[in-house]
This record gives structure tokens, C-alpha cells and sequence, in this order.
């Protein structure tokens, strides 16, 4: 593997990074003209002192400004049950929250997820064609029950059956 001068080629990429297995979110916020959301893989833990997650939000996005301009946001880590949801924040165009219960609080977080998190913008960074959106974690509550999972384009479940388990950290 050479890496000199080189960058990898777009579908090699794509295919490559479908491998990484995720948890499947939903970041939401106050915009200026109201409530604006996506579906996000590009979530992450980034800090335990202070703590931080952050969020890579494509400069494309119709909920871009919306979310990374916003001072507070709001991600909510989809469960097994939610398959729907996800398709529906990934959709283009139409009122993504439409029917979709919600938790009352600052920022529309997404009722019955697995985990609620209310953020604070930390920081912003520019990468590539999306941003990174840093938040401190405000607040953050968890239920019961399995989550959502995306691998290889495909929305899929966590078997956390006993027999499954290799190692426990
Ligand atoms: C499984 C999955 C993961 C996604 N992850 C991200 C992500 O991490 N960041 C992002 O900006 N868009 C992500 N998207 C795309 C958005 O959900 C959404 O489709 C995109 O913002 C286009 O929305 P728009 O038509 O309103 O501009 C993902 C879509 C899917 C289906």
C-alpha cells in the first residue's frame, strides 16, 4: 500500500468506511425558522473532561445552518424500534417531524430513544464538505432497550445474545 502523493479513490472510501459498524442518531435544534433535524452516523464521544460529543454535519444538508448555528442541539441514539425514524430524518424534503413524538424540553429530542443527549455548542470545525459540530453535554438521559445499528447501507440490529458476547471492557 502506497500512500505517497495519493488519496483514496471515492468508492474505495465510501466502501471501506461502510464497514464500520454504528449507532444510528438523530441530531436536532431550534433553527431560525424552526425545527430542523437529520439522521447522523457521524456521531462520536470526544471527551470525557469536559464532556464531548461531536457531530460531522454536511455542508449541504438543508438542516446545516439550522443545527451547527444553533446554541443548543439535541441527539437522540436511535433503538432497534426506530428503523422508521432514521428513514425519515434521512429523507429529502417534507416536514421530518411529522407524527414523530417528542420529548418536552430545549431541543427536540426524538421520544423513545435509547439515549437523549442536550448540547451546547463547544465548537465548530470546517472538514472537507461537512463541518464538525462540537457539544458539551448538558445533560443526558438513557432507556432501556437495543439500538439501531448501520452496517454496509443496511439499518440492522445489535444481537447482544449471551452466546455473542466475546469480551465485556
Ligand atoms: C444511515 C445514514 C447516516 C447519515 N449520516 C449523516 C451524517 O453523519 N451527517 C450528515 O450530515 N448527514 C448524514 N446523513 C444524511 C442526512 O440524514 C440527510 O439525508 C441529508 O442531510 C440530506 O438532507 P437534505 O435533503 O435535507 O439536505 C445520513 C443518512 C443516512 C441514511
Amino acid at each position: 500500500m502506497t500512500v505517497e502523493g495519493r488519496r483514496a479513490d471515492k468508492a474505495a472510501f465510501c466502501e471501506a468506511l461502510s464497514r464500520f459498524a454504528s449507532g444510528v442518531t438523530v441530531v436536532s435544534a431550534c433553527g431560525p425558522s424552526g425545527r430542523v433535524g437529520f439522521t447522523a452516523t457521524g456521531f462520536s464521544s470526544a471527551s470525557l473532561a469536559p464532556p464531548l460529543i461531536l457531530v460531522c454535519v454536511g455542508k449541504s444538508a438543508s438542516a446545516h445552518d439550522g443545527v451547527v448555528g444553533a446554541e443548543l442541539f439535541g441527539v437522540s441514539v436511535l433503538s432497534e424500534m426506530q428503523v422508521g425514524i432514521a428513514e425519515q430524518f434521512a429523507r429529502r424534503g417534507g416536514d421530518r417531524f411529522e407524527g414523530v413524538t417528542l420529548r418536552p424540553g430545549p431541543v427536540p429530542l426524538v421520544e423513545g430513544a435509547l439515549v437523549h443527549l442536550v448540547c451546547g455548542a463547544y465548537a465548530r470545525h470546517d472538514a472537507g464538505d461537512h463541518s464538525i459540530l462540537v457539544g458539551e453535554v448538558l445533560d443526558c438521559s438513557v432507556a432501556r432497550g437495543r439500538p439501531l445499528v448501520h452496517f454496509m447501507r443496511r439499518f440492522t440490529r445489535a444481537d447482544d445474545g449471551e452466546a455473542s458476547c466475546l469480551s465485556a471492557v
